[in-house]
């Protein structure tokens, strides 16, 4: 769906400082996918999205998007590339002096569509987004989720492959963000869309992404599928972006482990994946292997519709290797941290 290679975008006309935005971007996103790209303010987010419609043109590098060299297209084959990829706002772009039905129509009059065919298309993005009923209010009228359900079904009026989200939910309160991310769940299973959103939040991440990049200064710094990524992360930015959802205190962190270096024997970090993460298997794998253990801490959540757990235990005498062994055999990832 989306196949970028090297992409470089600088700010600065010679006279200003010259901001490096993009500073060799490589990535793929797949049909069909959810992808997130997540980083601090001013990593570069931002002008990624806008380069994957051309609202931002690369100084280099090159762009695959749906199918079409983006950057090989005169003006009038882009507007046609664009209906093909719909976008998303922070603080959703609507006409203020238009109603929510004209505000989805719009795309569609930009298009050319006949006017007969225009009413009924809107009439069902609207059920589609939870609007059926709204259509005749105005933007001011509407709570920030409504509003931002107009903007999903703006976006969707003229059947794009692929949905770019920019920071689509950080204007909203928690339950909302929820809401809406739900419903972009939703699209995407039922209409095989492609949705690139960016974020500055793990959780937004951990809810509804398939694979996640994490951008830092115009780089891209760490990327993979979102259960390795976030149970496992590599770089500074991502450990700190995952201890951040998972509402970690460095200090008390700290504290924690030392109380954990006070203990003997060994520590473990057992992660769990699926349906296992619910079964009873360290009682199983202690009365086997002789080992003693203790939980020090541990958490169990879900990452998409997946659930996971994750344990740090600490543990004495047994047999230690074949603890290890019998834990592998059943898929629990263990690292020995001590
Ligand atoms: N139109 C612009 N003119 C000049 N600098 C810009 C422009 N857009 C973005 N930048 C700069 O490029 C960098 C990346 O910005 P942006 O892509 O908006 O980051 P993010 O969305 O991650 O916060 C920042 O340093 C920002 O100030
Ligand atoms: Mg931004």
């Amino acid at each position: 769906m989306i196949e970028l290679q090297d992409i470089h975008k600088h700010f600065g006309n010679g006279e200003g400082p010259r901001i490096k935005a993009l500073d060799g971007i490589s990535l793929g996103v797949k049909a069909g996918e959810v992808f997130g790209i997540i980083g601090h303010s001013g990593a570069g987010k931002s002008t990624l999205l806008r380069v994957l419609n051309l609202l931002e043109r690369p100084d280099s590098g090159s762009l695959r998007v749906a199918g079409q060299d983006l950057l090989s297209l005169d003006d009038a084959q882009l507007r046609g590339a664009r209906q093909r990829i719909g976008m998303i706002f922070q603080h959703f772009n609507l006409l203020g002096s238009r109603t929510v039905a004209e505000n989805v129509a719009w795309p569609l009059r930009i298009a050319r569509w006949p006017a007969a065919q225009i009413a009924p298309r809107v009439a069902e993005l609207l059920a589609r987004v939870g609007l059926a009923e709204q259509g005749h209010k105005y933007p001011a009228q509407l709570s920030g989720g409504q509003k931002q359900r107009v903007g999903i079904a703006r976006a969707l009026a003229t059947g794009p492959e692929l949905l770019l989200c920019d920071e689509a939910t950080s204007a909203l309160d928690p339950q909302t963000t929820r809401a809406i991310l739900d419903l972009l769940a939703q699209l995407n299973r039922e209409l095989g869309l492609a949705i690139v959103l960016i974020t500055h939040e793990m959780d937004v991440v951990r809810r509804i992404c398939d694979r996640v990049a994490v951008l830092e200064a115009g780089r891209v710094v760490e990327t993979g599928p979102v259960a390795e990524v976030f149970l496992h992360p590599q770089h500074a930015v991502t450990r700190r972006f995952v201890q951040e959802a998972e509402n970690i205190d460095e200090n008390e962190q700290h504290e924690d482990y030392a109380q954990i270096h006070i203990r003997p024997g060994h520590l473990l970090r057992l992660t769990f994946q699926g349906e296992r993460t619910y079964e009873p298997l360290l009682g199983e794998v202690a009365r086997r292997s002789g080992i003693d253990f203790g939980i020090l801490h541990g958490r169990i959540d879900r990452i998409k519709s997946t659930p996971y757990g994750q344990l740090t235990i600490a543990v004495t005498g047994g047999d230690l290797a074949g603890a290890q062994a019998l834990l592998a055999e059943r898929g629990v990832r263990v690292e020995v941290l001590r």
